[in-house]
């Protein structure tokens, strides 16, 4: 057990600090007005928030599709009339998850590791012949072990912002077939209160410096955060959007690799404070279908609102974002198109 682990172990500190959601001195969120407010809450959940929405001729990708939020995504998405193409690690788990949901579901192998099977996935949903109407890049892991590199690079920095950003590219000639498409980054307020103090310290992605899990996971969720807000700044103008969020604390598998005391404290005691997944995922639901954020981009979302963050953080940093992106693109190299 190291420091943070032990200080925080024997605490309720304990929980929100899992799923990146510390509770002592940070930034803090409030409602952003220059947004339209929504009548939505911490407590509501995805169900309430799409109440008499009709998605019916929509399509939705939504990834990490057979736990946690991406689970109830789905379910609520494809409850409402969508085609919900749910990706899963293999076939097996996307086959399961979208077999067990109400509604038109299409299972997709997705392993955000390994670029390979993110063109594959891309393929493989181009062969559906539908534009993309909403994408909820949802996918995600925090790994709370020792520093490992996929190809050169930081595996957290790769699943959770590398596999997406390939994934948004390879999507976006779909993306652009639809009407109206909205891009939904899954990020956590671990962008701003776990994140290296520089933001993205562009020279220990490849594992050059000191490794800490916590921060690694906050990096990877500030690189949502960014790659949101560029995605946004490139396609001003079009009818495609880009809002990132925080879910809440919320009790899914993402502890699973959580040292046993970390991991025992959340499944006992995290039903005490953290959200249900059906309130999770009432966020990313309602940034991904509310007629009322029509044409809404770039904010960050949290309680089912786009909020101001107080404090020092980067998550609306345009110049951080932009060098995000460049090096982004280098790494992964040979698996962008154009668009
Ligand atoms: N739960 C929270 O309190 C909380 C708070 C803030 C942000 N978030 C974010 O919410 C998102 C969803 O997490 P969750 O809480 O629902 O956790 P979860 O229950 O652990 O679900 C994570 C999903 O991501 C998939 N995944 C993990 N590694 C992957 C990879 N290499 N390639 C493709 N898919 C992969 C998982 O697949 P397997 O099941 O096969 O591993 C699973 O489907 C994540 O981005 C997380 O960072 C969660």
């Amino acid at each position: 057990m190291n420091r943070r682990e032990f200080l925080y172990g024997t605490t309720a500190l304990t929980l929100p600090v899992i799923a990146g959601c510390d509770n002592s001195d940070e930034p803090v969120a409030s409602i952003d007005t220059n947004y339209p407010v929504s009548p939505f809450g911490a407590k509501s959940t995805a169900e309430e928030v799409t109440l008499g929405l009709d998605l019916t001729g929509k399509t939705a990708v939504v990834t990490g599709c057979n736990s946690g939020l991406g689970y109830e995504t789905m379910r609520v998405l494809a409850m409402r009339g969508a085609h919900v193409i749910g990706t899963g690690r293999n076939i097996e788990k996307a086959s399961k998850a979208c077999s067990s949901v109400t509604g038109k579901t299409t299972p997709v192998a997705l392993e955000l590791s390994n670029f390979d099977s993110i063109i594959e996935c891309a393929d493989a949903i181009a062969k559906l012949s539908l534009p993309v109407d909403i994408l909820v890049c949802n996918a995600g892991i925090n790994t709370f072990s020792d520093l490992e590199l996929v190809n050169g690079v930081e595996r957290t920095f790769v699943v959770n912002h590398l596999g997406h950003f390939v994934l948004v590219n390879q999507l976006m000639p779909l993306i652009k077939e639809s009407e109206e498409s909205r891009v939904v980054h899954v990020s956590s307020k671990s962008a701003y209160v776990q994140a290296p103090s520089v933001g993205i310290d562009f020279d220990n992605l490849r594992g050059e410096g000191a490794f800490d899990y916590w921060e690694a996971y906050g990096r990877s969720k500030l690189a949502n955060a960014l790659f949101s807000l560029e995605l946004s700044s490139r396609l001003e103008g079009s009818s495609i959007s880009s809002n990132a969020l925080h879910p809440g604390l919320v009790q899914t598998n993402i502890a699973r690799n959580a040292p046993v005391v970390l991991r025992t404290a959340f499944d006992w005691f995290g039903g005490l404070i953290s959200k249900t997944p059906e309130e999770g995922a009432a966020t990313q639901v309602y940034v991904a279908t509310n007629p009322n954020i029509k044409g809404v981009s770039g904010a960050f979302f949290e309680d089912c609102n786009a909020v101001n963050v107080s404090g020092d953080h980067h998550i609306f940093n345009k110049s951080m974002a932009e060098r995000l992106w460049s090096v982004s693109e280098e790494m992964a190299d040979g698996y962008l198109i154009g668009w």
